[in-house]
């Protein structure tokens, strides 16, 4: 079967081949060939062959030789990646290129989202000019080069998809805003609104229109005007889900049954600068244009209880392939514990609150975020915990940091891959409103109860020597290995100043329930 990638496109920022002075479609096909009948636990080679006649003349282009495998059956051991937040970050092709080092083949990729940047911009998939690329980075095909106190190093990433499926779940990254024919795509990407919102803009418009009962149409046109992961869901084959599509699913593979979730929101600055449309407010000059408005931090797929993705994850909670599971992961991206930044504000549904002038002139535009609505760890967590879910991995704050409740479930962001954006303890604190009179959003710490554990192998030290329980590092990259053969959860360092030295395991811990 062969698509045509219908949004991707490059425009005046993109790393590419050619130039673009205008965002300019790019014509991405994309070919799937189905291999059948394979015997159980055998893996076969297989090599690409492209063929096609330029003038009449034929020409061939022949990939290297790689292997694929059936889905694994349950006893079979295995070695799965959880990684995330790879988008082009100067450190990803290092690190992919360690674990193809370290750990040879994997099995399997869980990718907890974030995947690029801008994900209608298709060199950032396939061909951006500085070397990494999402796809060449996971191939060992990249060329990046990382430069560390004055030396240049050149990492090509790691042979990893050519010989085991990736499993991703969608971040705020794979999500495109409103279309636009011509605006920049990164204003594109930032331009998203929930669908709410869409659908008050599409009742006004219907009537010039005029759909009829076409619901094709509606639903295209809601799409075009709120946000969309088009690219993600062309790009990808993946298991689905009756309501959630590719968007959400379920997978048993080998031992291990995976709850792939759509969990996140847009991600906005935390500024309260007049000019910034953020988390907490819109822009002074959009007081009057509410057609500008972003509408906060406003989540794309509800998980609140009673929502179709939440009813759909109550039932496969209840399915046998999840019960009897010997591991049960669920993985999706934003993070229900964590010491990064993007734990604050909590995970709900902005709440807006505007401020008239005595002559009705609005005066500011704000949004809160009522801690006790937070949809993770009110609605979603618990279930996950009450059904024995042994491992929770997200993504999104771009550190490696992790947790375990008092019913046993492990929380593991593993996500300090291509770069970070910290860890907030002690004097480090997050940017949060100081004159919100309602909520006091926590400005250090994991606000969600649980204590970070340090790495139990080789955890990194602090000035004073102490060990430090979080990694969260430009310098050095983490990546995790969950091997089903002992249901151990591994975790490795570089550092990429030292490119001679050896991959660290800091820290170990097992699925065991
Ligand atoms: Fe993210």
């Amino acid at each position: 079967m062969s698509i045509q990638l219908s949004r991707v496109r490059e425009d005046e920022e993109s790393n590419s081949v050619h130039s673009y002075q205008q965002t300019t479609k790019r014509d991405i096909w994309r070919h799937e060939a189905i291999v059948s009948d394979l015997s159980e636990n055998k893996s076969i080679p297989y090599q690409v062959i492209s063929r096609r006649d330029r003038r009449g003349k034929a020409e061939e282009i022949r990939s290297r030789v790689f292997t694929l495998a059936p889905q694994p059956q349950p006893g079979v051991p295995l070695k799965i990646l959880l990684t995330s937040d790879h988008q082009l970050k100067p450190m990803t092709a290092a690190n992919l290129q360690k674990v193809a080092e370290t750990i040879g083949r994997v099995d399997a990729i869980f990718f907890a989202g974030d995947l690029v940047n801008i994900p209608d911009r298709a060199s950032e998939w396939f061909d951006d000019t500085r070397g990494g690329a999402f796809f060449p980075c996971l191939q060992g095909a990249a060329n990046y080069q990382l430069e560390k106190n004055g030396v240049k190093t050149t990492y090509t990433g790691g042979e990893l998809i050519q010989h085991a499926p990736l499993f991703p779940a969608i971040g705020n990254h794979e999500v495109m805003g409103r279309f636009s024919p011509n605006k920049s795509l990164k204003e594109q990407f930032k331009n998203a609104i929930p669908r709410h919102r869409a659908k008050v803009d599409y009742a006004q418009i219907a009537q010039q229109i005029n759909p009829g009962e076409d619901r094709q149409l509606q639903q295209a046109w809601l799409k075009a005007n709120s946000f969309n992961t088009d690219t993600y869901e062309e790009i990808f084959t993946l298991p689905q889900s009756m309501k959630g599509g590719e968007k959400y699913y379920a997978v048993t593979f080998g031992d291990v049954r995976l709850v792939v979730l759509f969990v996140t929101n847009i991600w906005r600055s935390s500024s309260l600068a007049p000019q910034v449309q953020g988390k907490y407010r819109e822009r002074d000059l959009d007081f009057h244009r509410p057609e500008n408005w972003g509408y906060g931090q406003h989540i794309f797929e509800s998980i609140a209880k009673g929502s179709p993705q939440y009813r759909w994850l109550e039932r496969e909670l209840q399915s046998e392939e999840f019960e009897q599971a010997k591991y049960k992961i669920v993985m999706f991206h934003h993070p229900p514990h964590t010491l990064g930044e993007n734990i604050v504000p909590p995970y709900t549904n902005p709440e807006q609150k505007i401020e008239y002038a005595a002559d009705g002139s609005i005066r500011s535009v704000r949004y809160e975020y009522p801690p006790e609505k937070d949809y993770i760890i009110g609605d979603l967590v618990p279930l996950l915990e009450s059904v024995g879910v042994q491992l929770v991995f997200y993504g999104h704050s771009h550190l490696w940091n992790r947790f375990v409740s008092p019913t046993g479930t492990n929380f593991l962001e593993s996500s300090n891959v291509g770069n970070s954006y910290g860890a907030y303890l002690g004097e480090i604190k997050r940017s949060i409103p100081k004159d919100n009179p309602r909520f006091n959003y926590a400005a250090t710490g994991n606000p969600n109860g649980l204590e970070p554990i340090i790495p139990n192998l080789a955890p990194l030290l602090d000035r004073n020597n102490q060990p430090l329980p979080y990694i969260a590092s430009n310098d050095i990259t983490v990546f995790s290995i969950l091997d089903t053969s002992d249901g151990s959860v591994t975790s490795y360092r570089f550092d990429t100043r030292q490119p001679e030295s050896e991959v660290v395991k800091f820290d170990r811990f097992f699925l065991n329930r």
